[in-house]
């Protein structure tokens, strides 16, 4: 059990959430309200319903229901309230900084305009650093099943936000689509100057997360679990310092590990790995970065030493500038001093 202690020093530590999808946060309550406001018919008449529904054994039985449960967004006001309903939770948890990933290729397929969807987000990212102090980068995110070509029309209909966003994602179904098979896009992407992450070796192999790093020349990984499967490749990434973000909770619902136990994260972080600790879907995996970070510890047995080195990897591994993760850090020391 986590003891009360470790529960108090969790909320007292500063964090940055790294890997989060802002459709991820879409808790049944609301999808309900705005399916009632757009006069959109739901699969599910009650919350029970929705969340018996969230039992999933892989990847691809989420995304099925991720998907299906962004259809009811469909105006920039929704995706406003999506949004700022998640920095509100966030900052509950004593998030100071987000980085979160969005899938706008999911909305425009349906209809849904490019700015409809961005605007909405941006609108509630300003209004949580006027009002709740946190401050957001927005990453604009691939969906890999589709084709490069695909990501390529992204890019071009974006173009007039791309100050915006800090860099670019790859996310959705893993198996069958490796990091190269975007090899072109991402080189565009880099020269654009974004940052570049990628969702790799959640469900895929270790050679994607290889590839990730040492063909595309990622900034960060994303998941990673399955580099623990090849030892070389966990000395480069300690070597290079690449952030991994870890989502402990995500793991366990989508049986990437059939036991919490069995979270790479302490190993990870004893071995020397920039690992952090964060949500990714949280609306459908059982709770926000704090209780993700509860429940690592408890199955664990994480230190508090682990603790407080996770939350500065948080800001270690994010894409702040230099001042500001030194300004974050300090405020880690002043929160355990
Ligand atoms: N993996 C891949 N794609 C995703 C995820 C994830 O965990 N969450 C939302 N899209
Ligand atoms: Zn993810």
């Amino acid at each position: 059990m986590t003891n009360s202690h470790q529960t108090d020093l969790i909320a007292r530590l500063p964090k940055a959430e790294l890997h989060l999808h802002i459709e991820g946060s879409f808790e049944p309550e609301l999808m309900m309200a705005l399916a009632a406001r757009n006069k959109i018919d739901l699969p599910f008449k009650t919350l029970e319903d929705a969340k018996a529904a969230y039992n999933f054994s892989n990847l691809q039985e989420f995304l099925d229901l991720y998907y299906q449960g962004m259809q009811v967004l469909r105006t920039e006001e929704d995706f406003f309230d999506l949004t700022l309903a998640y920095l509100q939770r966030a900052k509950a948890d004593n998030v100071r900084h987000v980085e979160m990933f969005y899938d706008p290729q999911a909305h425009t397929e349906r209809g849904v305009p490019f700015g409809v969807v961005t605007d909405g987000i941006l609108a509630a990212i300003r209004k949580g650093e006027q009002e709740l102090g946190i401050s957001s980068y927005l990453i604009m995110s691939f969906l890999r099943h589709l084709s490069e070509e695909d990501g390529f029309d992204l890019l071009v209909e974006s173009e007039r936000w791309h100050d915006k966003f800090v860099g670019v994602g790859l996310d959705s179904s893993e198996v069958g689509h490796p990091p190269l098979k975007f090899e072109r896009l991402y080189q565009r992407c880099a020269e654009i100057g974004f940052k570049l992450c990628m969702h790799a070796g959640e469900e895929g192999p270790p050679s994607y997360v290889r590839e990730a790093l040492l063909d595309i020349g990622v900034d960060r990984i994303d998941h990673g679990n399955r580099c623990m499967e090849d030892p070389e490749l966990v000395s480069i990434i300690r070597d290079m310092q690449v952030p991994l973000t870890n989502c402990p909770l995500s793991n366990l619902s989508l049986c990437v590990i059939d036991d919490l136990k069995k979270s790479p994260v302490k190993a990870q972080l004893e071995q020397g790995l920039l690992v952090t600790v964060n949500s990714d879907d949280p609306a459908y995996f059982g709770g926000y970065i704090g209780r993700n970070y509860e429940k690592t510890a408890e199955a664990l047995d994480l230190s508090n030493d682990q603790l407080i080195q996770l939350a500065r990897n948080s800001f270690t591994g994010s894409f702040l500038p230099e001042a500001a993760i030194k300004a974050h850090l300090a405020s880690i020391d002043e929160s355990i001093a």
